[in-house]
């Protein structure tokens, strides 16, 4: 019995001390703070795994503005769920860079910097009944869970739609669109360009329908209340002014961006 006390204390002492160990850790970590920043990787050419990095325009941009802010910084990889909570919650992650469209559902749970993208949704398919968006009320549509693609398809059509998909990430819905168990998949136009451009023998179109899905712009995300937003905010408009987006926007998209509209 003695022993079995014994014991137990050495273990609640390990645990203590790890603990402490641990705290330490995420206190100190050199002089200037390192912040943690988090992507969901599988939105190419936004934001994707290449060799076992993570690259793309997204992570050329924050790469760019985190310079210009001066501030130290670590971009991992992690599944769009589990991202959009941690952000929210500011603890695993003090920030990310998604694609992430400002929308007013979000801005009440967190905060954003200035527009950095513009984009807007768009289908792909392969079938010639559809034209519109409208033409998709009958049809098996696939997009990523807790998207903007939901929501536009939820907007035009309500939450109770039966032939909603909603796949953990794009490349399942995409995948599910060339075995033809979905009719057509709705995301971020960049994102629907670039897998047709990668998919040339697929027979895809892929579809703009400005007057059902309207304009939208990305921000970096973070907690409510961050103070990297004033960090942030005045970098974001350098990097987008100074020339650097320009360059980086050319780099992933070959041509000259629209930075009036995000400045405006
Ligand atoms: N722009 C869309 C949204 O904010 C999709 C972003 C998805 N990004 C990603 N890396 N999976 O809802």
């Amino acid at each position: 019995m003695k022993r079995i006390w014994s014991m137990a204390i050495v273990i609640c002492l390990v645990l203590v001390v790890a603990a402490c160990g641990n705290t330490d850790k995420q206190a100190s970590g050199g002089s200037a703070k390192k912040y943690k920043f988090g992507t969901d990787a599988t939105w190419a050419p936004q934001e994707y795994m290449e060799n076992g990095k993570i690259v793309g325009f997204d992570v050329d941009f924050l790469e760019a503005v985190m310079k210009e802010a001066k501030l130290d910084y670590e971009l991992s990889n992690v599944e769009w769920n589990s991202f959009l909570a941690e952000v929210q919650e500011g603890k695993k992650l003090d920030g990310g860079i998604s694609s992430v469209t400002i929308n007013d559902e979000r801005i009440k749970s967190y905060d954003f910097s200035i527009p950095y993208f513009e984009s807007t949704n768009m289908i792909i398919t392969k079938q010639d009944g559809i034209k519109t968006a409208l033409d998709l009320k009958d049809k098996k549509i696939g997009v990523q869970n807790a998207t903007t693609g939901q929501t536009v398809i939820e907007d035009l059509f309500g939450k109770e739609l039966k032939g909603l998909n909603k796949y953990e990430n794009i490349t399942m819905a995409f995948m599910e669109l060339d075995n033809g168990g979905i009719d057509a998949v709705v995301a971020d136009n960049m994102i629907v360009n670039e897998y047709l451009k990668n998919n040339p023998n697929k027979q895809y179109k892929a579809l703009y329908d400005k007057t059902n899905f309207a304009s939208e712009f990305y921000g970096i995300l973070l907690p409510k209340g961050s103070e990297l937003k004033a960090k942030l905010d005045p970098a974001v408009k350098a990097v987008l002014e100074n020339g650097k987006y320009a360059e980086i926007y050319k780099k992933w998209y070959g041509s000259e961006p629209d930075v009036k509209v995000l400045l405006d």
